[in-house]
């Protein structure tokens, strides 16, 4: 039975779903990497496609923007579709000074400023992890040319206000890009007892303005995050 924010029947998702933000990237993924892909959700234009890759099942669904977003899709995935895996495919601002425009990096954990894990172990500060396994199969699957970084990012909720300071000193404890899902996405996989990972491409510099992405590089750039994450997908 459909629910209140995917309109799928049951089985119509595969095990492991690829998660863009933006839903028509989700579109041009199912078409591009799949001979098969057919639209299984379109509630508020949030686009999901299943299909397979080389014979085996797979689905990708656009996340939207933001945690409270990713918690929503996520959460229904795990809990009302059988989904096991979750592997978010995005973009990332740079901020360690060791990462460049089109480079690709596998967050290992996501600091955030959300207070949506905080909601879930109240007094504490939960560590928001990707899945080992996921994060082995894709780092496995990368070659020298992915430029591919793994390590922490910050996930945070304002894309337009940051505290002065704070990306120089988040450079300075090593973390590697921002985004504005992934923590949420872990609280989530762990919540339900399932493996999340994010890859995302780096598709500007905080501390350098000078090299950010053209509209065109992020689709072509794009590639070395999404070969990384078809291997998370179907990590043994
Ligand atoms: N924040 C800031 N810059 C960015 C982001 C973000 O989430 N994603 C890509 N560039």
């Amino acid at each position: 039975m459909a629910t209140p924010h995917i309109g799928a029947e049951p089985g119509d998702f595969a095990p492991a779903v690829l998660m863009p933000g933006d839903p028509k990237r989700a579109e041009r993924i199912a078409h591009t990497l799949m001979d098969d892909a057919r639209l299984v959700t379109d509630v508020r234009g949030m686009l999901g496609f299943t299909g397979t890759v080389d014979g085996k099942p797979l689905s990708v669904m656009g996340s939207g923007m933001g945690q409270p977003s990713a918690t929503i899709y996520v959460t229904e995935l795990f809990r009302e579709y059988g989904v096991e895996r979750v592997i978010r495919v995005g973009t990332c601002g740079g901020i360690s000074r060791d990462v460049s425009v089109g480079d690709v990096v596998v967050a290992l954990g996501a600091h955030t400023d959300s207070s949506m894990n905080t909601f879930r172990l109240p007094g504490l500060h939960f560590s928001a992890v990707a899945s080992y396994d996921l994060i082995r199969a894709a780092v496995d699957a990368a070659s020298e040319e992915d430029n591919v970084h793994v390590g922490t990012i910050i996930s945070r909720d304002h894309f337009y206000l940051t505290p002065d300071g704070q990306t120089e000193r988040l450079a300075k404890y090593g973390v590697l890009g921002v985004d504005m899902e992934a923590a949420a996405m872990y609280g989530v996989a762990a919540e339900f007892g399932k493996q999340a990972l994010t890859i995302l491409t780096v598709s500007d510099h905080l501390l350098d303005h000078s090299k950010d992405m053209s509209a065109e590089d992020r689709e072509t750039k794009f590639q070395g995050a999404l070969k990384l994450a078809v291997a998370a997908a179907f990590a043994e």
